[in-house]
């Protein structure tokens, strides 16, 4: 080949991996993104300065495959007097009055494809800030999950990056690596997590 022609080819065998790696990424299968809440909620208040625990209004991560979000009546048991004066209580008192839920934005999402309870992961004590991060340091819950283009050409060249959180590397690295150093009996098996 001449020098044009090998030129050439690594130009276009270059094209194709970055195309694979935006295609793979832009897809964003797992997410959890940062969004507008309607009631400014602040976990680190209620969790750090107030010592509320995180099952006490997700009360569900124990018993089922959800967490749970708590109900409009749970945050007006404190609510009803604790900072009435403020804007963003004021808006809570308006849902409770009009006895509709809050309509949060969803932040931690696998696609409907996949299948991940809550319970077991609870149950085998694994902490909530091992897959969600500091949420009592959050004045906003967010976290940067799901495939990164970074992390993609990376692998592209043969580094091993750690998987993202969220993404099915993730999933069966803990997995594998619970099951060797705690014997556990995590699931490898494509159908366990998709059904
Ligand atoms: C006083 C009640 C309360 C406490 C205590 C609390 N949370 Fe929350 N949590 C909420 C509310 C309300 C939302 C929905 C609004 C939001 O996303 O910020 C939420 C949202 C979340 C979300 C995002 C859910 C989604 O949409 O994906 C995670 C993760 C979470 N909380 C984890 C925790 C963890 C971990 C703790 C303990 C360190 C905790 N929470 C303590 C009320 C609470
Ligand atoms: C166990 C009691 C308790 C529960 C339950 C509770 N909160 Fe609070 N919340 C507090 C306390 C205490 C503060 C701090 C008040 C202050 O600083 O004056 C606070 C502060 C807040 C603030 C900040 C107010 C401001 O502007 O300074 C918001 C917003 C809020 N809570 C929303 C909620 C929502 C929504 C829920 C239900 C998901 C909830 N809280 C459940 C005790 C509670
Ligand atoms: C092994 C990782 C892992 C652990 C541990 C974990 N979560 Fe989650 N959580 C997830 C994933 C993954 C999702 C998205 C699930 C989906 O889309 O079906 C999620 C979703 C959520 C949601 C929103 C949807 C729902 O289920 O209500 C809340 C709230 C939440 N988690 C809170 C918690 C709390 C509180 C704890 C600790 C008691 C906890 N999580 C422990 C991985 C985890
Ligand atoms: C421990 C749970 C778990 C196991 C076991 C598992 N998966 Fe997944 N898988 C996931 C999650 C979570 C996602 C979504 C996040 C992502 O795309 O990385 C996913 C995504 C996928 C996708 C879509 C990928 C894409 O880019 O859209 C395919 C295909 C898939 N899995 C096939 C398999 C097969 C085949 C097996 C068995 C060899 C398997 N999975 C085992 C959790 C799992
Ligand atoms: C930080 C470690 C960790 C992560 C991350 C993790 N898991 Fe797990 N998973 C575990 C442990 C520990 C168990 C419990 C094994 C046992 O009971 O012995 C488990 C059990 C399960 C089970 C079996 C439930 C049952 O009822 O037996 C499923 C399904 C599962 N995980 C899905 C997922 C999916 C999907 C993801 C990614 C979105 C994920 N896990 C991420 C540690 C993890």
């Amino acid at each position: 080949m001449t020098k044009a022609g090998v030129g050439l080819a690594a130009v276009v065998l270059l094209a194709v991996l970055i195309f694979f790696a935006v295609s793979a990424w832009s897809r964003q299968p797992a997410i959890a993104k940062p969004s507008v809440q309607p009631i400014n909620f602040p976990h680190n208040v209620h969790v750090q300065s107030y010592k509320i625990d995180c099952q006490y209004c997700h009360a569900d991560a124990r018993r089922s495959e959800y967490a749970g979000l708590p109900s409009v009546e749970r945050c007006m048991g404190c609510h009803k007097i604790v900072a009435a004066d403020k804007p963003e209580i004021k808006k809570l008192a308006e849902y409770a009055g009009k006895q509709e839920p809050i309509p949060w934005t969803r932040v931690f999402k696998v696609p409907e494809f996949t299948y991940f309870p809550h319970k077991a992961h609870v149950r085998a004590s694994v902490a909530c800030q091992t897959c969600h991060g500091p949420v009592e340091t959050m004045t906003t819950v967010a976290a940067t999950t799901g495939p990164s283009l970074a992390n993609d050409m990376l692998n592209l060249v043969g580094f091993k990056p750690a998987p993202p959180a969220l993404t099915m590397g993730w999933c069966v690295e803990c997995h594998r690596r619970e099951n060797v150093t705690n014997k556990r009996q995590a699931p490898l098996d494509c159908v366990t997590c998709h059904h």
